[in-house]
């Protein structure tokens, strides 16, 4: 990632820009037809998702342009969910974004490497992200990162399944 970004702690001022850039983010699923929260999420909804775990920008001069959110343990509504939310230890991935002219440069990775990190040392030995089944390209990027197809389920007003993946965080970050 380009050394001259920031990356740094969410904090409450950030929550109206970070829903900014979660809508560009987001608009492209959103425009296939898949209605992630994020496409349209009202700033409430982004601040209460990141004070939900530990949230981190990413910060060009002033302006976001990637975030990543940590939660252990998961929230209690995807625990009611899935049994492999409720797995002791284990943290999961939530509001993954990088603004769309800035892909491809490594800015997920490295949120996700601090993430997983983070997840480690609060103590989790796992961690699992969600995301939807028809997005291939989430699925392979998952995988690629190590995360394994564990369950399929059906958040409440989706118009899509959702691929619950787990990846194990014991002996190597
Ligand atoms: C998914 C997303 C966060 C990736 O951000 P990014 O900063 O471009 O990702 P990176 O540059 O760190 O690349 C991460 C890896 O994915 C690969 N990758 C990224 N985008 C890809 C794409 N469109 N197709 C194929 N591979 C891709 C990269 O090659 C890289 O692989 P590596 O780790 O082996 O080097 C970004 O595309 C995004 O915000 N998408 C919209 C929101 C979204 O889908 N969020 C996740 C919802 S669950």
């Amino acid at each position: 990632m380009d050394p001259s970004l920031v990356v740094r702690p969410f904090d409450v001022a950030d929550a109206a820009p970070l829903t900014a850039l979660l809508h560009a983010a987001y608009a492209e699923l959103g425009d296939r037809g898949l209605n992630f929260t994020a496409v349209d999420q009202d700033v409430a909804t982004t601040r209460a998702r990141a004070l939900a775990g530990r949230c981190w920008v990413v910060e060009d001069e002033g302006v976001l342009v990637g975030t990543a959110t940590v939660s252990l343990p998961p929230s209690t509504a995807l625990q009611a969910m899935s049994e492999h939310a409720r797995t002791p230890r284990r943290a999961w991935l939530n509001q993954l974004a990088v603004a769309p002219d800035r892909r491809r440069r490594g800015i997920a990775g490295h949120l996700w490497s601090l993430g997983r990190r983070w997840a480690r040392e609060a103590g989790a030995t796992s961690i699992g992200v969600d995301t939807a089944a028809p997005a291939e390209h989430l699925v392979a990027l998952y995988a690629a990162w190590g995360f394994e197809l564990r369950d399929v389920i059906r958040w409440e007003g989706k118009t899509y399944d959702s691929a619950v993946m787990v990846r194990q965080l014991l002996g190597w970050l």
